[in-house]
């Protein structure tokens, strides 16, 4: 299949709309990472999502939309919480995803059999005007192969995906650069499933006391049940194997290692002191532009032929939080602690 790479402009836009009306796949720019779409109401466009990714069947997707009408409009949820509304009233549009109990339209390819379903309505223009001229909402995991990191550009789309998608829309570098946060408005007390953007501190200023899933820091053991079927999975990984490394002595500790084929992945500031190549992800305390670049510097590595990468360990708060769980997921949970050592 030939991939068209479209632009955001009005004309470009209505083809993305009519592909997607006809049950094809268009990878669609957000702010938060691409999206790879089809129509979610369409139980067979969904399951090529699956195919073109290679993602497994039992791992859920994030429904778009691109007006709160749209809810109940296309009967997505049989229940919008109270709180998820004072929520909604807050974050969307924006790079929060809410799951909730299923409405009758969505099939079972969507949520994969579950009960529940996620919705996001994302802040990005041109995700909005898509999922307008599709006339529907739109089924989109992030448009990467499965287990590879997320794309943050178009260009990163058509590495993964040319020839296995109809289009690809390019709405430019994505603002967030990682993916929304995941809270379940299920449970009594909501609770984050995977952080993102949105801060637990920041939702918490809007409905109180909410909780972190045990599988946002930790690693899951082996018979533990996934609240998000994601989680289990290795992610966001290149092919150099990625370990953290935890405390003051990191420069010392790469350097001692500038024999082997080895990288950084660090702050700006390091990229002087150290003997080994370096990939720097921000200041040390722009916890947002680190985040933005993340994903972006993964795959450079992934060019350049690594058998090991260093990661500066982040600190897990605010979109920290974020940050630690996508490079926890990459390193595999291998960590060094130099004060444990
Ligand atoms: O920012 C984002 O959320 C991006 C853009 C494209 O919107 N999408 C994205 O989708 O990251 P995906 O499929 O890569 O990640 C969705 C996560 C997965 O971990 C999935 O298991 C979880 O959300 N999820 C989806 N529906 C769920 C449900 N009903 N219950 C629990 N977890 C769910
Ligand atoms: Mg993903």
């Amino acid at each position: 299949m030939k991939t068209l790479l479209l632009s955001d402009s009005e004309h470009d836009v209505k083809q993305a709309g009519e592909i997607l009306k006809n049950g094809g796949l268009v990878g669609i720019p957000t702010e938060t990472v691409y999206g790879l779409a089809a129509n979610a109401l369409d139980g067979e466009a969904v399951a090529r999502i699956f195919s073109a990714k290679g993602r497994p069947m039992d791992n859920p997707l994030i429904v778009h939309i691109a007006d709160i009408g749209d809810i109940e409009k296309f009967d997505l949820v049989a229940d919008f919480p109270q709180k998820a509304k004072m929520l909604a009233e807050i974050f969307w549009s924006g790079p929060l995803t809410m799951i909730m109990p299923k409405g009758r339209a969505i099939p079972d390819e969507v949520s994969a059999g579950l009960d529940t379903v996620a919705i996001r309505f994302p802040e990005h223009k041109t995700a909005q005007e898509i999922i307008k001229a599709a006339g529907v909402p739109l089924a989109a995991p992030s448009a990467n192969i499965s287990g590879s990191p997320s794309p943050t550009t178009a260009e990163h789309v058509m590495n993964d995906l040319n020839g296995k998608i109809n289009a690809v829309v390019d709405g430019g570098e994505c603002r967030v650069g990682l993916e929304s946060t995941v809270i379940t408005m299920v449970s009594d007390t909501p609770r984050i499933l995977r952080p993102g953007g949105i801060t637990p501190e920041q939702i918490e200023s809007v409905i109180g006391k909410i909780d972190i899933d045990d599988a946002v820091l930790n690693r899951l053991e082996k018979n533990e049940k996934a609240a998000s079927p994601g989680m289990k999975y290795k992610h966001y990984s290149p092919k150099a194997r990625v370990i953290l490394v935890r405390g003051e002595g990191y420069i010392n500790y790469v350097n001692s290692k500038s024999d082997k084929n080895v990288a950084a992945l660090c702050y700006n500031d390091d990229v002087k002191k150290l003997s080994v190549r370096a990939f720097p992800l921000g200041n040390m305390t722009d916890t947002d532009s680190q985040a933005h670049t993340l994903f972006d510097r993964l795959r450079q590595i992934d060019c350049e032929n690594y058998d090991i990468v260093y990661a500066r360990c982040p600190k897990a708060d605010g979109v920290g939080m974020a940050i630690y769980n996508r490079l926890i997921r990459a390193a595999g949970f291998e960590v060094i602690d130099l004060e444990k050592l």
